[in-house]
């Protein structure tokens, strides 16, 4: 296979940009996350993939629950508090207001929408693992736009 070509292809997938929160043990985390789809409409599942050896993929795994939180366009420093390991900067959340609703996961105030979601598949393959979660729950903050990874000028894909 041409390495540059798989690169390129791969990022050629349009991502959006979310904020994927997570239980651990009795503290909430979150992580900035763009592998994230829709599988199916009935039931609605998602997926997600949390990289190995993260706190936020341990935790989703051991309490099998997880949010997406939808960003605004613009909101890229959102985006950004919540890119480093909780291991090394601590509690990611600062003054970033969040609340709980059925599952515990965190639940951003200035996200435009979220859905929460109970893990029913787990795919162990490769370097991230695959969360297939069913939406259990969701509300709508506001109207808008939601941001996208394109928008940041980041990758994290290919
Ligand atoms: C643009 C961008 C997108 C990212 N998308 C993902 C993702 O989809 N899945 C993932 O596991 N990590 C993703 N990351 C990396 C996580 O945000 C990072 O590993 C984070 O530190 C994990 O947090 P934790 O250690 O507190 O669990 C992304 C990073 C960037 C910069």
């Amino acid at each position: 296979m041409d390495d540059q070509a798989k690169k390129t292809a791969l990022r050629g997938i349009s991502y959006g940009l979310y904020v994927v929160g997570t239980k651990v043990g009795d503290e909430v985390n979150a992580f900035g996350a763009n592998f994230v789809t829709q599988t199916s409409f009935a039931p609605p599942l998602v997926a997600i993939a949390a990289k190995k050896g993260t706190a936020s993929c341990d935790g989703i795994r051991d309490s099998g629950v997880f949010s997406v939180n939808v960003l605004e366009t613009g909101q890229k420093d959102v985006a950004f508090a919540f890119f480093k390991p909780v291991s090394r900067v601590g509690n990611k959340f600062n003054d970033i207001e969040f609340y709980t609703a059925t599952t515990g996961s965190p639940i951003l105030k200035d996200a435009l929408s979220w859905f929460e979601c109970t893990v029913v598949d787990v795919v162990d393959r490769g370097d991230h693992t695959i969360f297939v979660g069913e939406v259990i729950n969701a509300g709508v903050h506001r109207q808008g736009d939601p941001l996208t990874l394109k928008e940041t000028g980041l990758f994290y894909g290919g």
